[in-house]
């Protein structure tokens, strides 16, 4: 036998949720009150939601709303024959909330800790599922956050189970755009199965996996020994990869420390200090440019990208991807002086955290927000550097995480 927070017993089982999640009963309701189109729900701690007729019927979790077999909607609003409105409201001895909906003459029930888990009355109070970016400077850390991931590959994998290890590496990545795991295998390919622990890697025209290493014809400047500049990788598509994996599998050469900057860090001084470049550089689209000998990858973007609520959702700063600016005649001069403003920052040592690699590190990093750079190193002393590394979509690490927050929500009510 099961019991929730409240401490209900599995004997009075609560409805069911229109989707896979676990929604604890952290507050009981203590009264209902219902209009046709409103229903007022006054919770145990005083606080007093409100929910419309219409929404509660299109998120109800019956047969008729959803198909259970997949719990995606297969209701259409505009087929009820008229606006749903509410007829009665019941609370049940084990705290759900059953509503009788005209015109269909419909009783449908609720899960009290969904309609507390969605209460759009106080949005403001929502809980947010995944962590809050949080903005670094190089120069207040030793190190990224760092995991021991000693003997994790070799336990079994299982998307529904609980993974605590995972969890805080992607809370760190969501959090600080980065996080080191040490003491993984050094097996090269095993970054596959090390990503797909994620989500499944996005390909691009540099493989399924890369290799960063000094080689003899090279397609990138990453594949020489040469300093690298403060970069994201693949500005030059429509969409940028998320989120990038490198794992060191070789590393006994002198110099090619890793040197990464909190890319948002960067451009929320810009806006601070210079608001005219920072408005610059989110409207002006440069070109971004990867025409290597057999792909001819081109996009034309802003430096910056907001989304819509103004906040940073992006930065494209990469030196060595940038192809001629194509810009109103009258854009060009500020571009370029909004460019150098960001260059100047670049070279500023407050932004940049400086940490080898060792053979078994992994760093996982969102490659739209953080910029890598990289020291030459010595690549004729007989000493190797190999990083493999493999990208994927902020979506795939949003989902496990939920996924992994699921599980444990689960493993809290059992
Ligand atoms: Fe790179």
């Amino acid at each position: 036998m099961t019991h929730d927070a409240a401490g209900r017993s599995d004997a009075m089982p609560l409805p069911p949720t229109p989707d896979y999640d676990v929604w604890p009963v952290e507050v009981d309701i203590v009264r209902l009150d219902v209009t046709p189109h409103q229903l007022e729900v006054e919770w145990a701690d005083g606080r007093k939601s409100r929910y419309h007729s219409v929404w509660l019927r299109e998120n109800a979790a019956d047969d008729s709303t959803v198909n259970p077999a997949t719990r995606e909607r297969i209701l259409d609003l505009s087929r009820l024959g008229a606006w749903p409105t509410l007829e009665a409201a019941q609370l049940e001895a084990n705290g759900a909330v059953t509503l009788d909906f005209a015109p269909e003459g419909r009783r449908l029930a609720f899960h009290p800790g969904w309609l507390r888990a969605h209460d759009y009355s106080h949005l403001e109070a929502l809980p947010a599922v995944l962590p809050p970016r949080v903005h670094w400077l190089g120069s207040e850390r030793d190190a990224p956050t760092t995991l021991d991931a000693s003997g994790w590959m070799a336990q079994a994998s299982d998307p529904q189970a609980e993974d605590p290890l995972l969890s805080q590496a992607l809370d760190a990545v969501l959090r600080e755009g980065l996080v080191r795991l040490r003491n993984l295998p050094v097996e090269p390919g095993s970054l596959d199965a090390i990503a797909r622990r994620i989500g499944p890697p996005r390909p691009t025209n540099f493989g399924h996996l890369f290799d960063v290493r000094a080689k003899p014809d090279p397609d990138s400047n990453a594949y020489t020994s040469i300093a690298l500049a403060p970069h994201v990788d693949l500005p030059t598509r429509e969409y940028q990869p998320g989120v990038q994996m490198l794992h060191c599998l070789e590393n006994d050469t002198v110099g090619g420390e890793a040197i990464m900057m909190d890319g948002f860090a960067v451009a929320e001084t810009l806006r601070a200090r210079h608001p005219e470049h920072f408005e610059t550089l989110t409207r002006v689209r440069w070109c971004y440019a990867n025409t290597a000998r057999t792909s001819d990858h081109v996009w034309f973007a802003p430096m910056i990208g907001l989304d819509g609520e103004g906040e940073l959702d992006e930065v494209r700063i990469a030196d060595f991807l940038r192809g001629p600016l194509l810009a109103p005649f009258e854009d060009v001069e500020p571009a370029y002086a909004a460019l150098m403003a960001v260059q100047r920052l670049l070279a500023e040592p407050q932004f940049a955290l400086r940490f080898g690699y060792a053979p078994g590190d992994l760093v996982i990093f969102d490659n739209r927000r953080l910029l890598h750079a990289r020291d030459a190193f010595d690549a004729g002393t007989g000493g190797s550097r190999w990083l493999q590394g493999c990208y994927l979509e902020r979506d795939e690490l949003r989902s496990r995480l939920r996924m992994l927050k699921r599980a444990e929500r689960r493993g809290r009510l059992a």
